[in-house]
Parts: C-alpha cells; sequence; structure tokens
C-alpha cells in the first residue's frame, strides 16, 4: 500500500462531506500553540495582523540577502520587520503584501515577505516582526546569521516529507515538531525541505488549517535560519493555481529564477563553494501523485469560490507543466556552474527520486532519469537531495546506466528503466562525487506513513525498487464510482542501493562543507542521524512506536571531489559519459 492509498479513506470522508465538513471540521484549535481563531478580529473589531508562521528564506545572495515571512490571521496594518546588527539602531523593512483564496474552503490567507539586501557576510542580525494592529505583548524576536562569502565552511541540513504535529490531519504525526528541533539542534546555516511540506492536499477542505499549524510549528527553527524548500507532490492542491502551488508559493519568497510564468517551482543559490539547485520534479516525473478525489463522493468547494464540484477519478497531474523550460534553466546553470573555478560542488533537491528502493513507498521515477540524470552526469552533479519515500536510503556513486536492466510488473518483460550505473559497489565510506552522482533518500521528516520497508528480489536476494515506466492515471475500481492510481509498473534489481535505514522511518541528514586547500580536495561529511522507535508500526520487526526527540547516529560517510581552482583547470565542462557505463 503506498502512502497515498493509505490516505484514501480519510480523504473520502472529507470530500464526502462537502461544504458542511468545512465547518465541522475547521474549527479545532492549532495544537500549536497559537489560541487564535483562523480568522480572529481584535477586541475592537479591527483586523488581527498579529504575526505567525514566521520563516526566513535567502534572497538572490545568501551572503547579502534574506527575506522574512509570515502570515497573520486577517490584514496587518503597515506589516515590518526591524533589523539590527550588534548595537545599531538599525533599519526598518517594509513587507508586501500576498494574499489568496483557497478554491476549495474560500477562506483568505493574508501573508507578508521583507526582503532584506545589503547585509554584510557571515554576520549576525537580530529583528523583530510586527505590524500597527499587532496584539501581541511584543513584537517577535529573533536572530539569524548571513552566508561566508568565498570558500568557507558551514553547515546544512535537510530532510522532507515534514507534516504537522496535529494529528487530527491527514499523514500528520508528532514527530514532525522532534523534527524541526533536530534542526535546530544541529544548528545549520540553513535547512532544505526537500519537499511534501504538510500534505494539506489530502485536507482538502482544511487546506489553509493544515498550512497554518505547518508553518506554526516550523517557525522554532525557520525564525533563526533559512529554510528553503521544494515543491513535492503533496504541495499540488485543487483550485489552486495553474500547478496547484498557490499555497506554497504564496508563503515562501524563493531566489527569481528569471523564468516570468514559473516563478518559486526551482531556483538556485550559492553559498561559499556550493550551488544549490532546487527543482520541481513534479515537471518530469510519470508518476501521478498529486491532488486527487477518490470517490464516491465528489470534492465540493464552498459556494463562494464558485468552483464546481471535483468529480471521483479526478487528479491533478501536472507532468510536462513547464514545456522544458525547467529542463533547459537546469541546463544553463550547470554549464555555468561547472566553469566557474569558485563553485566546486554541485548539489540538487527534488522531492520524487531516481533512486529509491521503498517498497511501500512509490518508487522511482524513469522521467527524472531520463530528463535530468544524463545532465547530473555531464555535469558532475555531487549529490542529489530527495524526500517521497519516508525512509532513508544511500545510493552508490552513479554515472550513467544499464540498459534494459527493468522487468515489466504486468508481464514479466524486459522494460528500460535506465537503471543508474554505480561506478563502484565498494561501500569504503569515502566517495570521488567527481566520478559519479550519489543519491539520498531523505523523506524521513516527520509525517505518519513510514515507509521503511525496502524491496528484495527473491531470486537473487538484492535490493528490488520499483520504477514508474509510464503514467498511473486513475482507474476504476470494482467498487463503483470509486477509483484509484496504480502502483509502480516496472521493478530492477537496485544495483545502486547502498544502505537502507531498517530501524526506522525518519531521521535528519548533517552536511559538513570543508572547503579544503587550493589545488586539493574538498569534503563534504554527512552524517545522518536517525530517531529509533519513532516508527508507528515497524515494519521489520512489527513494533510500534511513538514519536521521540532522540536522533542517534545512523551512519556518517564522505564526500570528496577536486578543487576546482586546480591548477590547469581549463574550465571546460567535463566529458561526456563513455559509452560504456551509458551501455552498462
Ligand atoms: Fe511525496
Amino acid at each position: 500500500m503506498t502512502h497515498d492509498d493509505s490516505s484514501l479513506t480519510r480523504r473520502q470522508m472529507l470530500a464526502g462531506a462537502g461544504s458542511a465538513g468545512v465547518l465541522a471540521v475547521a474549527g479545532p484549535m492549532s495544537v500549536l500553540g497559537s489560541a487564535r481563531p483562523a480568522r480572529a478580529a481584535s477586541a475592537g473589531g479591527a483586523a488581527d495582523g498579529t504575526p505567525e508562521q514566521i520563516h526566513l528564506t535567502w534572497g538572490s545572495d545568501p551572503a547579502s540577502s534574506v527575506t522574512v515571512s509570515w502570515a497573520s490571521p486577517a490584514e496587518a496594518t503597515r506589516p515590518r520587520v526591524q533589523l539590527r546588527r550588534g548595537g545599531d539602531f538599525g533599519r526598518t523593512v517594509p513587507a508586501i503584501q500576498r494574499t489568496y483564496t483557497d478554491g476549495i474552503n474560500g477562506e483568505t490567507v493574508w501573508t507578508y515577505h521583507a526582503q532584506i539586501t545589503g547585509l554584510a557576510p557571515d554576520t549576525g542580525y537580530s529583528y523583530t516582526v510586527t505590524a500597527d494592529n499587532d496584539s501581541s505583548p511584543a513584537p517577535f524576536s529573533a536572530t539569524f546569521r548571513t552566508a561566508p562569502r568565498g570558500r568557507a565552511p558551514f553547515r546544512f541540513t535537510s530532510f522532507g516529507d515534514l507534516a504537522t504535529p496535529n494529528t487530527q490531519w491527514v499523514l500528520s504525526y508528532g514527530q514532525s515538531a522532534y523534527a524541526v528541533a533536530a534542526v535546530e539542534s544541529f544548528s545549520p546555516l540553513f535547512h532544505l525541505l526537500n519537499g511534501d511540506l504538510c500534505y494539506a492536499d489530502l485536507n482538502p477542505t482544511v487546506q489553509p488549517e493544515v498550512w497554518r499549524d505547518f508553518g506554526n510549528n516550523n517557525q522554532s527553527s525557520a525564525a533563526n535560519r533559512a529554510w528553503m524548500p521544494c515543491p513535492g507532490n503533496h504541495e499540488v492542491e485543487f483550485n489552486n493555481g495553474p500547478q496547484g502551488f498557490t499555497s506554497y508559493l504564496t508563503r515562501y519568497t524563493l531566489p527569481d529564477n528569471g523564468e516570468r510564468w514559473f516563478r518559486g517551482r526551482w531556483y538556485s543559490f550559492r553559498v561559499g563553494s556550493v550551488l544549490f539547485i532546487s527543482l520541481d520534479a513534479d515537471d518530469v516525473i510519470y508518476q501521478d501523485a498529486g491532488a486527487f478525489v477518490a470517490g464516491p463522493a465528489a470534492l465540493t468547494p464552498v459556494a463562494s469560490t464558485g468552483n464546481p464540484p471535483i468529480e471521483p477519478g479526478t487528479s491533478f497531474y501536472i507532468h510536462g507543466y513547464s514545456g522544458g523550460a525547467q529542463t533547459a534553466w537546469l541546463e544553463r546553470t550547470l554549464r555555468s556552474a561547472r566553469s566557474d573555478p569558485s563553485i566546486d560542488w554541485i548539489v540538487a533537491q527534488m522531492h520524487q527520486i531516481a533512486c529509491t528502493s521503498s517498497v511501500t513507498g512509490n518508487g522511482s521515477d524513469l522521467g527524472i532519469r531520463q530528463q535530468w540524470l544524463p545532465l547530473f552526469d555531464r555535469y558532475q552533479v555531487d549529490l542529489v537531495l530527495n524526500g517521497h519515500d519516508h525512509d532513508y536510503e544511500r545510493s552508490f556513486p552513479c554515472r550513467g546506466f544499464d540498459n534494459m536492466a527493468g522487468t515489466e510488473v504486468a508481464t514479466g518483460a524486459p522494460v528500460q528503466t535506465m537503471r543508474p550505473h554505480p561506478v563502484t559497489t565498494d561501500d569504503t565510506g569515502v566517495f570521488d562525487t567527481s566520478k559519479g552522482t550519489v543519491h539520498l533518500v531523505l523523506g524521513c521528516g516527520g509525517t505518519n506513513a513510514n515507509l521503511d520497508d525496502y524491496g528484495v528480489d527473491e531470486a537473487d536476494g538484492l535490493p528490488q525498487a520499483k520504477v514508474f515506466t509510464r503514467a498511473n492515471r486513475p482507474e476504476a475500481t470494482a467498487t463503483a464510482g470509486v477509483f484509484a492510481r496504480a502502483a509502480a509498473d516496472a521493478v530492477e534489481d537496485a544495483t545502486w542501493s547502498a544502505r537502507r535505514d531498517t530501524s526506522t522511518g525518519y531521521g535528519i541528514a548533517v552536511f559538513d562543507v570543508d572547503p579544503g586547500e587550493p589545488g586539493g580536495l574538498t569534503r563534504i561529511k554527512v552524517t545522518q542521524y536517525h530517531a529509533l522507535g519513532a516508527d508507528p508500526v515497524n515494519p521489520t520487526t512489527g513494533r510500534p512506536g511513538a514519536p521521540t526527540p532522540d536522533y542517534t547516529e545512523f551512519e556518517t560517510f564522505t564526500l570528496v571531489r577536486p578543487r576546482s581552482d586546480r591548477s590547469g583547470r581549463d574550465g571546460a565542462v567535463p566529458d561526456q559519459v563513455t559509452a560504456s557505463a551509458q551501455s552498462g
């Protein structure tokens, strides 16, 4: 059973509740400490502009620009940030307002964004967030640090699939509060949140409430350091924009990708000698896992939205939405980075996965392998961070692919899965990523569907991966009016799989960048910490567990590569992958 399947019953119930259900399920107060009702007015009847869900993102240059974003229950008057550095009086930065009205429950969401530029690199700042109609006793205050400029050591962290701690919502779970605390405990310069932020689409009649609990849960870390997200399949919401990303895009201000129609879906930023690329794999994957009405009831938006009922069997499938614009942007960005002698590392995050062997999760996707892995090979992308399957898995460094190594599940016939080719299967703990890309599945944030159950080919004992090689659009089931999306259509022996955590589906990856010396090697030390016992039920032992604040080391390994400023470097792009590796 996939995690999408597991939520159908509850989702059907919410969908079936129709517009009357909005009132029934929208009322419960968040467990997250905000006592204000969702659309409050103050005692005097004025709108409540009290800041909440406060979070930071990098601007275009993390060494000099940071955006402070937040929401308020109603329209804020003169929303602003007061910035201070050391003992300076500081400056006031006004925030811009962005709002939207949820296309299912008709609720208006008010968000604010103060874009701060002209900051000093590697410098601590304090700030407050307020508005004239802020009803809190004192303005919210926090601190942050800008990125260093040039080659310097720094730390970042990552996971995806976070959800909220409010277990009234489908796929939310208490671990998501501990996961946020874990980020703080490692004090990274920033955090990469690699998609499936809160699963609001699985709670379609209360999406703004789910997002609110998510934002308030994250605030305890994201107000102190940038949290840089990418969209996952569960950011795709009905009636909320051309790709369903309005809830996501309204709340986040992300580095400009220069694409007029696709801002915020993908972007890059630079810290030290590392280029970070954040992608939206929804654009290239075959699998259909966004918003979906399984039936038998339609999902009926409230009348004020003017939106018609969404009929059973409808899914919001956005494969190919950018018309190739994202892949063209990716190639331009990679080519530029690999001709820049001040950039050593290229780290990509995207939600869906090229290399996963979870058996209860979604599976690997040929779309990523076809469109992006050849670019990752050509331009030596070092590391790819994914979520989507709620577990931890590490690949060997891979380059090129093994031809026709897959098997169609339905027929047993050979099928092309473009199986990534491991350049070594010697698990030494030190990997030269100039020779191959390492993929990590980090869907280990906090959501309640632990999927740390991995495939094995019974014939040879090797890890086995499920692979989507085509779209699994909704099909009618044996139950009248009920539709389902099929599981992945192919399998392959996962020769690329190096390590899988069977003990828990929860954890956090910590990355420490060591810039090295001129002409020598640079390193990234990676440590996966995991939350033992946090699985609702561990699939290997059958043992029930509970959320836990204890994160302990699961494994550590080191990525190395030659620095790009080594003598004799000519700035040329690396050689194309060899024919032998392509056909393996
Ligand atoms: Fe996902």
